[in-house]
């Protein structure tokens, strides 16, 4: 059965008691929606630890004023429903108005990592992302967090965040789960009419094109980048970016000679959809 918890004090407090009674906090932080993406992190949170949290929180300061805030999937009885049949010990479900109460006015920015890629097109998330997993990873404690690796920058800038600030927590980047005929797993997914959802295979047939060429030993990223984007430009309304990148600076320097990170972003109607995969590391997508 897992308690539901709605005020930061009583989501600390819980976290606290468990580590008192021994037990290790493995924390899920998502904004709801669930999927079996979110579900592998539990399950991976449960290898881990033995107290698990996961926080649904549809973060506000993360989504741009045109964006999607209003229009994202909120689930919560399902969510629950499936916290409780994964054996998820707490569920924090804040309201907006208790993590940002009057008066908030703190940022938490990541300066380099947050400047590439989505950075480039979304150029305040990244602080909200930040600023609202601080605020998580103040409440939860020393815990291990898990995260899912198709919000590969996302990972990279708050792994950067715990080490720069001393944080007492575990950063773990899960793989991408995905559907049957490769598409990554996501909460907007769903928002995908069926032909768009049958277009948005073309991000899948770029990625798995650059793996192949790599596995034949190509290892020039802008021809791996090139590959990718040959599948995903003719699929997609709109590209905001096929990228080959270092996976660690998220940069084209300095080359790495044997990981390359491919990742693209790119809109079906209003739809907006993420993927990549790090050459020399991932599973064909
Ligand atoms: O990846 C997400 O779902 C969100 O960005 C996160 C990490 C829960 C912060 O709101």
């Amino acid at each position: 059965m897992s308690r539901v918890v709605r005020k930061p004090a009583e989501f600390r407090r819980a976290c606290e008691d468990a580590r008192a009674a021994q037990r290790r906090v493995g924390l899920v932080p998502t904004m709801g929606a669930l999927h079996r993406g979110h579900f592998s992190l539990i399950d991976e949170a449960k290898a881990r630890a033995d107290f698990i949290a996961v926080t649904i929180f549809v973060n506000p300061l993360q989504f741009a004023p045109e964006e999607d805030l209003e229009q994202y999937p909120r689930t919560f009885e399902s969510d629950l429903d499936g916290c409780r049949e994964r054996g998820v010990d707490l569920v924090f479900a804040p309201a907006p108005n208790t993590m940002y109460p009057t008066g908030f006015q703190t940022s938490v920015s990541v300066k380099e990592l947050a400047k590439p890629l989505e950075g480039g097109f979304r150029p305040s998330h990244f602080d909200g992302v930040t600023t609202v997993v601080t605020k998580l990873f103040n409440l939860a404690g020393r815990c291990t967090a898990l995260f899912g690796r198709k919000d590969y920058q996302q990972w990279k800038i708050l792994t950067r965040m715990a080490l720069d600030l001393d944080m007492p927590i575990e950063l773990v980047g899960c793989p991408i789960i995905r559907e049957a005929d490769g598409l990554a797993l996501s909460s907007r997914n769903r928002y995908l009419s069926a032909s768009e959802r049958q277009r948005a295979l073309g991000v899948v047939s770029g990625l798995r094109d650059a793996f192949d060429a790599w596995e034949r030993g190509e290892r020039d990223p802008d021809a791996l980048r090139s590959l990718t984007e040959k599948s995903v430009r003719p699929a997609f309304d709109h590209l905001d970016y096929v990228a080959a990148v270092d996976p660690e600076t998220l940069t084209a320097s300095p080359p790495s000679p044997d990981r390359l990170l491919i990742a693209v972003a790119a809109q079906l109607g209003s739809t907006r959809l993420i993927d990549n995969v790090v050459l020399g590391e991932d599973p064909r997508p």
